[in-house]
């Protein structure tokens, strides 16, 4: 009878339509994001895409949005309450499986802007005191640990996250964001986010 259980295991994973490592409550966890966050998890409307997002990253802001501290109108509308009942092993399973998707580029900037935008984002404006965001985000725009993946998001959510910085809004403890999101302005910020919409 030893060989019945892998079996029953692998026909779960087969059967199962996300990897069967949380078990079945990760699926009804994932369908639980996926009515707001789209098909694939490729964003939808004012949710953002989280496929190929930075594991480490998601997991932080889930913590974010739990502890309240990531606190702008949209977060405390729809993620504060998203976020309020996930334990430690499902925010993790959730940030795994949510990273191993392949993003979808959005597209959607203003295709005029990009060579400006990657300007910007590629060597700041030192005499603006804008940094590159290259330093932190890396050459693709791929991110790094805790530190978020921004190619291919969409326009209307990046503009909307460096605007919402500006207007004295929070995300992470520690995060260099708020400063340096208040040294950009608006064709600044018009300029990266369609620039990282087009980023594969
Ligand atoms: C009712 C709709 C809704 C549900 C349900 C929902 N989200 Fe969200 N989520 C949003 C919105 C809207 C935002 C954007 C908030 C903002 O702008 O700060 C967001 C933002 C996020 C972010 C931040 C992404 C980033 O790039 O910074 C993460 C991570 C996230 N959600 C994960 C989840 C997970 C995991 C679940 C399921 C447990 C979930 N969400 C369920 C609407 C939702
Ligand atoms: C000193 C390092 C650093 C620099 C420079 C930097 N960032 Fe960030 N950025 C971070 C960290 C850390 C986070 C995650 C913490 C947070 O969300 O506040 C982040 C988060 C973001 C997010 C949120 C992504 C999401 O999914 O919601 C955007 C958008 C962003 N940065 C854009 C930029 C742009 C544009 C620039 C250049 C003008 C830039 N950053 C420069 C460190 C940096």
């Amino acid at each position: 009878m030893k060989w019945v259980w892998p079996k029953l295991a692998i026909l779960a994973i087969l059967c199962s339509p996300v990897p069967s490592w949380g078990g079945s409550s990760l699926a009804a966890s994932v369908r639980n994001c996926t009515w707001c966050h789209g098909t694939g998890a490729q964003g939808y409307t004012v949710a953002p895409r989280l496929a190929g997002q930075r594991s480490l990253y998601i997991e932080a802001q889930l913590r974010g949005y739990a502890a309240h501290i990531r606190d702008n109108p949209l977060s405390k509308q729809y993620m504060w309450g998203a976020a309020a009942n996930l334990n430690a092993d499902t925010v993790r399973d959730l940030a795994d499986y949510f990273a191993s998707l392949p993003p979808k580029t959005a597209l959607d900037g203003h295709r005029a802007l990009v060579e400006r935008g990657q300007a910007i984002y590629l060597q700041g404006i030192p005499e603006a005191n804008i940094a590159a965001c290259l330093a932190c985000h890396g050459p693709a725009g791929q991110g790094i640990r805790e530190i978020p993946r921004l190619g291919g998001l969409s326009y209307f959510y990046v503009k909307r996250r460096l605007e919402e910085w500006g207007q004295g809004y929070h995300s992470a403890p520690m995060s260099p964001m708020p400063l340096v999101a208040s040294t950009l302005g608006p064709d600044e910020i018009e300029a990266l986010a369609s620039y990282l919409s087009f980023v594969r």
